[in-house]
């Protein structure tokens, strides 16, 4: 790899800079270019009934302006657009944006596309970077800027035989493409004869789209360039400055944030980062980052699941699953460390007001504000923590597992996973739970049991005094027991202390319910001392409060 082959690109020069301590405080102008440079970036380009779902999701979604096509490309094109205008897809507050080239056919072409559309940018470009200059069009600079505002004359003159009131619905986007690579006090004195060209007013404020056409440096020199731009164009208040970031450096998002800092109004993007080569910036993630920092965005990507849906079939192509916010895996915690600080968040968040500060580690905003949901964030493998299977097992099934019985839990899932070598699913863990510790009656079951009240009351608050007998089955031999004590549970575990069983005490007892309704049990965790000094924990469950707790005991002396 010979780097000598490249340099660095020239970065504007200034002594001060104010983007490093702004910070986006408000939504930009946005405008989708999905159908445009989104569809002329894809293998198989969309056809008009997709575009027109394409148009209404877009719509949707809250975009303003939307850059619908590149009419004198293609009938396709051009027949799309005459179906938005004419079929009456376009909102009253939508505008529709059409790219053209800076050439005379071209243009009237184009002219003859937007006839009678409610409200039109007229987005005209030519390329304006030295290797451009040169290799492309063999031009001088003199030359380039002579294409570009005679680009401007030509839709001036097309607009003559338009009524007062059809001219104000066309606004001009000029783009100097290729932008990153011209030198930047080039880029101003073209926009300014375009400027001069077309004439601006608070009315009419003109449009430079300042393109990263190749991403070629690091996101502060964009910024570097935008405020330099910003400060040196004249009249800028009847100026929108207006970003278009790629992303071949993998900094599109990136460039355009640090853009906006630096003084643009308006930012063209596409959803999910579609677009020519690596992409066109990723509007998704710039409006999801500003709504992370408690800025609204404008936009509703409260279904993002659902527009990710539809993009991906309308597109065909794919969301990675490391992908910001939309990815499969964007809020999946594998880590056990992870798991165990975002089950606390959740837990402390559950008992805050709903509208309160999110702070929960690991998730940079609620999944819920997006359309993701909480079941699956946490998924289970052989890296997992202890508390992990715990999490699922509460948030999926409600069983409220004590903290001290959580690696147990945890060792077992972990090596099912081991010898499953992937991930297990929730309903696997639920399985390998109940068959541990609810089912497993391999040495010990209960045949037959009753408890007598012989004094007191639960219910009361008054001493009780509880006498049991039954058959149990342990170890293949059916023996008959009998005791008494301060409730069903203390006179069953009195009763076995008789018998050839391991002697235990019970040294720890949590329960709850479990369920709605006719469907509610109780679930009682029972931890036992054998004397070797073992700690064992037991689960029972049972319609039956005492009997959950006898179940929990026969469940323990079963591990
Ligand atoms: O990336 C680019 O330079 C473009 C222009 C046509 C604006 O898409
Ligand atoms: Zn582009």
């Amino acid at each position: 790899m010979n780097a000598k082959k490249y340099r660095p690109f020239p970065q504007p020069a200034m002594q001060t800079r104010e983007w490093p301590s702004k910070r986006i405080e408000k939504a930009p102008i946005w405008c989708s270019v999905d159908l445009r440079d989104g569809n002329q970036a894809l293998i198989d380009p969309m056809g008009i009934e997709t575009k027109l779902a394409y148009f209404d999701l877009l719509v949707k979604i809250g975009f303003k302006e939307i850059e619908i096509c590149f009419p004198s490309a293609s009938d396709t094109e051009f027949d799309f657009c005459r179906r938005l205008i004419e079929e009456n897809h376009i909102p009253e507050d939508v505008t529709i944006q059409v790219l053209c080239q800076a050439r005379e056919h071209l243009i009237r072409r184009t002219m003859d596309a937007i006839k009678w559309a409610p409200h039109v940018i007229f987005h005209i470009y030519n390329s304006t970077s030295p290797a451009q200059r040169k290799y492309t069009f063999g031009k001088s600079k003199e030359e380039i800027i002579q294409i570009a505002v005679e680009g401007v004359k030509c839709i001036k003159e097309c607009m003559k035989d338009l009524s007062e009131d059809e001219r104000k619905r066309i606004r001009l986007e000029y783009s100097p493409e290729s932008f990153s690579m011209t030198e930047i006090d080039y880029a101003i004195e073209i926009c300014e004869a375009v400027k001069k060209e077309w004439g601006t007013s608070k009315d009419n404020k003109i449009i430079f789209n300042l393109p990263t056409t190749v991403e070629c440096y690091t996101a502060n020199v964009y910024a570097d360039s935008i405020e330099y731009f910003a400060k040196h164009i004249t009249d800028r208040e009847n100026v929108i400055i207006s970003t278009h970031c790629h992303n071949d450096r993998g900094t599109g998002v990136a460039s355009c944030e640090l853009g906006l800092l630096a003084g643009a109004d308006r930012v063209e993007g596409c959803l999910f980062g579609n677009g020519e080569r690596t992409g066109n910036l990723d509007i998704v993630t710039v409006a999801l980052n500003m709504f992370s920092e408690g800025v609204d965005p404008e936009l509703d990507f409260s279904d993002l699941p659902e527009i990710a849906d539809a993009y991906q079939e309308f597109t065909k192509m794919d969301i990675s699953p490391r992908s910001p916010y939309a990815g499969g895996l964007a809020y999946t915690a594998l880590s056990g460390g992870h798991q165990d600080a975002i089950a606390k968040g959740l837990a402390a968040r559950a008992k805050m007001a709903e509208d309160s500060v999110w702070d929960v580690p690991y998730l940079l905003i609620d999944p819920k504000d997006i359309g993701r949901k909480y079941e699956g964030i946490i998924r289970i493998n052989s890296q997992s923590g202890k508390g992990g299977a715990s999490f699922i097992l509460e948030h999926n099934y409600g069983y409220s597992i004590p903290k001290a019985m959580q690696p147990a839990i945890g060792d077992l899932i972990k090596s099912e996973s081991d010898k499953a070598q992937r991930e297990l699913k929730p309903e696997e863990i639920l399985g390998f739970f109940e068959h541990q510790w609810l089912l497993n009656k391999e040495k010990l079951s209960i045949v037959d049991f009753a408890s007598t009240q012989l004094e007191g009351n639960k219910d009361s608050g008054a001493p009780e005094h509880v006498s049991c007998r039954g058959v149990i089955n342990y170890a293949g031999k059916q023996i008959s027991i009998g005791g008494s004590g301060n409730g069903p549970l203390d006179a069953f575990v009195s009763s076995l202390a008789k018998t050839e069983l391991p002697k235990f005490n019970i040294v720890a007892f949590h329960e709850h319910s479990i369920g709605q309704g006719s469907d509610t049990s109780a679930i009682a965790y029972v931890q036992i001392a054998r004397e070797d000094g073992k700690k064992i924990w037991g689960v029972g469950k049972s319609s039956n409060v005492g009997r959950a707790g006898i179940e929990a005991v026969v469940s323990a002396l079963n591990q």
